[in-house]
């Protein structure tokens, strides 16, 4: 049994999307050990805790980043987790932290990477006019919205959108993405050469 510890700052819709996906049986043999977010007032810590999950709140404000993340990997490591899911976790991880899971982070993007990384991307991509947008699920190394690329999906962009509605329509596409990337992550059928990762199943 996998033990997935989910990093949230927000409104958690793609935690939700991954523990749907739990109880549906769409992620087998895994199970949330813990949701942890950096900020007391993230509807998505409200939503772990009103579904029994154990959700925990590690304030990162006015904290130093190292003192930070030992906190956050302390409750991951005492929790046991094996897979460490960003869920909207709008904190860069330090070097440390991510030696910490080698290959165990997965981060997700509302861009196609790596384009528009950073805040917002959704309204970056509308602003630049691109034709083509989507999201990315990815492991995460030092760098932000960087590492090596797990799947991504394409969204177009109609001429009726807004960013909102772009926007809205990327989400839905993220909450697909994220499932099948960890059910990839998990059933381990991969190799990763340099940033490139192909499938070893047929
Ligand atoms: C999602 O769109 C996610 O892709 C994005 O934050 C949102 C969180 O929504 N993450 C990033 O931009 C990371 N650079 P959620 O709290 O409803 O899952």
């Amino acid at each position: 049994m996998h033990s997935l510890g989910i990093l949230l700052s927000g409104r958690g819709s793609n935690f939700v999307a991954i523990a749907d996906s739990i109880d549906a049986g769409r992620i087998r043999d895994a199970r949330i050990a813990v949701v942890i977010s950096n900020k007391a007032d993230a509807p998505g810590i409200t939503i772990a805790r009103q579904r029994g999950l154990n959700a925990v709140v590690i304030p990162s404000k006015g904290q130093a980043r190292e003192e930070h993340d030992c906190e956050v990997v302390g409750a991951l490591k005492n929790n046991a987790v094996d897979l460490v899911c960003l869920a909207g976790y709008m904190r860069l991880l330090s070097p440390w932290f991510v030696r910490q899971f080698p290959r165990r982070i997965l981060n997700i993007h509302p861009s196609l990477l790596p384009a528009f990384p950073g805040l917002e991307a959704q309204e970056q991509a509308f602003a630049y006019g691109v034709k083509i947008s989507g999201c990315t699920v990815h492991f995460v190394d030092e760098e932000l919205d960087h590492g090596p690329i797990i799947l991504q999906k394409m969204v177009q962009v109609l001429d009726s959108d807004d960013e909102h509605t772009l926007a809205a329509r990327i989400l839905e596409q993220e909450h697909i993405a994220y499932t099948e990337a960890i059910n990839i992550v998990l059933d381990g059928g991969f190799q990763v050469d340099g940033r490139r990762l192909k499938k070893t199943w047929k």
